[in-house]
């Protein structure tokens, strides 16, 4: 199983950073294809804390090849402090980071773009990160996108930014109502991170082609979830991106023939950031325990996380779009305290009950969560170090969590450290 995807489930955070991070130990290539520094990928090392937003969390095994794809949308700024702040931790990303050279800028427009149309949506904000990730997605769809390598020629580079800068102001002065930004200042501050930034420029479609023709055991590295893909999520609620595992392929340049298996990332229970509908959102007193236990604060801009129960309706419709072999269970631990835990099964909606999850916004808005009630376990299972010694209402939740999604558990995951880690099932 050289080629593996794994991405998120859900709304993101279900803890891919920690999941790639333990299979990272088994493989010799890390790579993310989608997405940007929206995204925030915790690591627990010993007493170590790393959040990556951009850098595969593969980096921190030493000696792995890191890669991120043309696919992903990056903020050179946030690079290059991100690269600082491993350094600073002592972590090697000479030689072994690599970004493609036809990954799309984040300019300083996009970030402005961002933030000032969530102000006038009101209250029908999606609640974005306000890193410009959508904006930057628009350019690279309607062609007008600002490339990694144009930093290395000054006069495409001026060209591009200087039509650019001049369209979006027009933007940011008659529609938004605020300042317009300078081309020369942003073409400075770009010409300033492009000499930083070249030691890592590569052309990464030829360089992960070759580790797969090579026998290289691979990981393709998914940020946000399935229900913040562009297509396959809740829209308009989502990312601007391809977070499901189609987009590896268009992300990094792969054929889909090159991947064996994907690995769905589940949380054992739902979280979100951001606005739009969550079915199973607990507004009350059991919501605020998992958002407690869970730590269920963003790892990016710090907001409190959405919870509520498991719904399996969502993580069969993750498993069709992607194709999951199995699933990396996380955070079981979280709901060691609860006397009952519930399971969505299906939807209430207008009388009937779906079983399918619904692509139309309003649909979904006004569904309702059929439940499923079990026991708990009540009794702690944070570093459980086998199955067989979980208690037994939680290897009954687990099997549950199988019956209803058709996936079996290959990783059992019950706290946030590497050791609390049960792999059930080797990947590669
Ligand atoms: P990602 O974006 O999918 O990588 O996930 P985040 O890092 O944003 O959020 C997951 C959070 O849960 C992080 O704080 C992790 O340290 C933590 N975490 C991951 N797995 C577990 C687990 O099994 N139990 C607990 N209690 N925390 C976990
Ligand atoms: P990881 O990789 C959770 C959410 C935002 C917002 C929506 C659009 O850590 O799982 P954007 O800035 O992307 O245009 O915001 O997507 N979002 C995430 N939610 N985890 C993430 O990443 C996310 N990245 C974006 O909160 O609702
Ligand atoms: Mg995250």
């Amino acid at each position: 199983m050289p080629c593996i995807v794994v991405v998120g489930a859900q709304w993101g955070d279900e803890g891919k950073g920690k999941i790639i991070d333990i299979l990272t130990a088994e493989a010799d290539v890390v790579a993310r294809y989608q997405g940007g520094h929206n995204a925030g990928h915790t690591v627990i090392i010993g007493d170590e804390k790393f959040v990556l937003h951009l850098i595969p969390s593969g980096i921190l095994h030493g000696g792995k090849t890191c890669i991120i794809g043309n696919g992903v949308v990056v903020d050179p700024a946030a690079f290059l402090d991100e690269v600082e702040e491993l350094r600073q931790k002592g972590i090697s990303v000479a030689g072994n980071l690599f970004v493609s050279k036809s990954a799309h800028l984040i300019m300083p427009y996009h970030r402005a773009l961002d933030k000032e149309s969530e102000k006038t949506k009101g209250t029908k904000k999606i609640g974005t990160t306000g890193r410009g990730i959508g904006p930057t997605y628009s350019d690279k769809m309607a062609r007008v996108g600002i490339r990694i390598s144009d930093l290395f020629d000054t006069q495409v580079f001026r060209e591009k930014l200087e039509k650019n800068v001049e369209d979006m102001n027009f933007f940011l002065e008659n529609l938004y109502k605020t300042e317009p930004l300078k081309a020369d200042t942003i073409y400075a501050e770009y010409q300033g991170y492009a000499e930083k930034i070249a030691p890592f420029v590569a052309d990464t479609t030829a360089m992960v082609n070759k580790h797969i023709a090579d026998g290289k055991k691979v990981l393709l590295e998914g940020a946000q979830g399935t229900m913040l893909d562009v297509d396959h999520g809740t829209y308009p609620f989502v990312t601007s991106s391809s977070a499901a595992a189609g987009g590896a392929c268009t992300g990094l340049g792969i054929s889909p023939v090159k991947i064996d298996k994907v690995l769905g990332v589940v949380k054992a229970y739902t979280t979100r950031v951001g606005e739009g509908p969550l079915v199973t959102e607990l507004n009350d007193e059991v919501g605020k325990g998992l958002q407690d236990r869970g730590k269920e604060f963003g790892a990016t801009t710090g907001r409190a996380r959405r919870c509520g129960w498991f719904d399996a309706v969502v993580v069969k419709h993750a498993s069709m779009i992607n194709g999951f072999s199995g699933m990396a269970l996380t955070k079981l631990d979280v709901l060691d305290e609860c006397s009952e835990i519930k399971v969505c099964t299906a939807y209430k909606y207008k009388g009937g009950e779906l079983s399918e999850f619904p692509s139309e916004l309003h649909v979904l808005e006004q569904c309702e969560p059929v439940y499923k009630t079990v026991k708990g376990w009540r009794k702690n299972t944070v570093g459980a170090m086998s199955m067989a010694g979980l208690p037994q209402e939680a290897k009954d939740y687990v099997s549950l969590l199988t019956d209803l999604t058709g996936l079996p558990v290959d990783i059992l995951s019950t706290g946030p450290r590497r050791e609390e880690t049960l792999v059930l099932k080797t990947s590669f």
